[in-house]
């Protein structure tokens, strides 16, 4: 993993005209992705997951409008692309998988065909043998058993965790620096979900890419991701290092977020989903969106938006709780534990690995095979 960004993004706002008005989607979203690394974007529904990496692909629908910011892939301006550059760029170097595999697949068309497309398009010196052998061998890599036997196969006559495999497959085919999963686990149950991500995973470590993971499950980052973005009404609250987020969070959305996370790494037994719900993007409320929601909402809270506190070089978070005249706060005793154990471990000099702790009823279960029709049962015959 080198540290030189190969995205970034910076100060990005996004619109949408609308009959009711206009709804700010996404406001002053910064961030950086490195060559090798997972970001995660985590956040309500709602709070701009999916509008900002349609963004980056240049996938809005046409009633948006971009007000501020940059997007910076390998130097270049994304925004000043024209439809084609963004074509060429889409299924190519960056990949999309999304959460319903059938928006990605053709119905009509065989899966191996299906990947063989996208190396014959992406790839000049590729023939039909080539690609075939090539779209082969990413069915096997990606874990479809018995590959051969089923590169004729529809979609419709896989399961749909198999069917997510042949997107991932598809994705892989462009050699894509980077690929972009926006809940590519929500629609499928909790043990091939973690199939699914442990190939992510492996893959990643195979070709080197980098990741931008959406999701609405922060349970999912640990074992995941390299660094989070917490969104909010649009916004990023918090953006850290995994390990910064899970075990020295400082916004209290964060905290609300982690509270109603079953977690394996402390033992937390209360389980608390936030209260409340997000504001109107269309009228959003003076001051921090979060606040009326915010049980530790100061006055100004109410009056202004709080600006990005430092933690660290790679810590930030959006609340006015860490301004030096901000009083002090007792945080949920399950986020005071998660205090103390960073202090304790950044004073024995060792931060936490969150990776190595996996997250209960998920990376415990995982086991790489599986059926192609029905995700509950196993391929071990080959039958489908
Ligand atoms: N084409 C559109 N027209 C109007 N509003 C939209 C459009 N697309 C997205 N939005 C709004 O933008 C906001 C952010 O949406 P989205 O990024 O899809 O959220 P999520 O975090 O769930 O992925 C939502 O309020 C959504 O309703
Ligand atoms: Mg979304």
């Amino acid at each position: 993993m080198s540290e030189k960004p190969i995205l970034q993004v910076q100060n990005l706002s996004v619109e949408f005209h609308t009959y009711a008005g206009t709804i700010k989607a996404i406001r002053d979203v910064s961030f950086d992705l490195n060559q090798g690394e997972t970001l995660a974007i985590v956040g309500e529904s709602g709070s701009g997951k999916s509008v900002t990496t349609h963004t980056l692909m240049g996938l809005n629908a046409s009633n948006a409008s971009i007000s501020t910011g940059h997007i910076f892939y390998k130097g270049k301006d994304l925004l000043k692309f024209s439809e084609e550059e963004f074509e060429e760029l889409r299924g190519g170097e960056v990949a999309m998988i999304f959460q319903d595999p059938m928006t990605s697949l053709d119905p009509t068309m065989k899966i191996g065909k299906q990947i063989m497309e996208v190396i014959l398009l992406h790839d000049d010196d590729a023939d039909d043998k080539s690609a075939a052998s090539r779209a082969l061998e990413l069915m096997k890599q990606v874990g479809i058993p018995q590959a051969e036997e089923h590169f004729d196969d529809y979609p419709h006559e896989w399961s749909g965790g198999m069917r997510q495999r042949a997107v991932i497959a598809i994705a892989l085919a462009g050699n894509p620096d980077i690929l972009i999963a926006d809940e590519p686990t929500t629609a499928l149950d909790v043990t091939i979900q973690a199939q699914i991500l442990h190939l992510m995973k492996k893959i990643q470590t195979e070709i080197d890419s980098s990741i931008i993971f959406i999701t609405h499950d922060l349970g999912v980052v640990a074992g995941m991701a390299d660094k989070v973005a917490v969104m909010y009404a649009g916004q990023i609250v918090e953006y850290g290092s995994t390990e910064e987020i899970f075990y020295n969070p400082q916004h209290p959305y964060t905290w609300g977020l982690l509270n109603s996370m079953p977690t394996t790494d402390l033992a937390t037994t209360e389980l608390a989903s936030i209260p409340g719900t997000p504001p109107d993007l269309l009228n959003l409320p003076k001051g921090d969106p979060f606040a009326p929601r915010n049980q530790y909402a100061l006055d100004i809270d109410y009056e202004e938006q709080p600006p990005f506190f430092q933690l660290s070089a790679t810590h930030f978070a959006a609340t006015w709780l860490l301004d030096k005249r901000a009083p002090k706060v007792t945080p949920p005793a399950s986020i005071l534990k998660r205090w103390h154990r960073w202090k304790q471990l950044a004073s024995q000099g060792g931060l936490p690995k969150i990776s190595k702790y996996g997250v209960a009823g998920q990376n415990k279960t995982a086991k790489d095979t599986a059926s192609l029709r029905t995700d509950a049962k196993s391929a071990e015959k080959g039958d489908l």
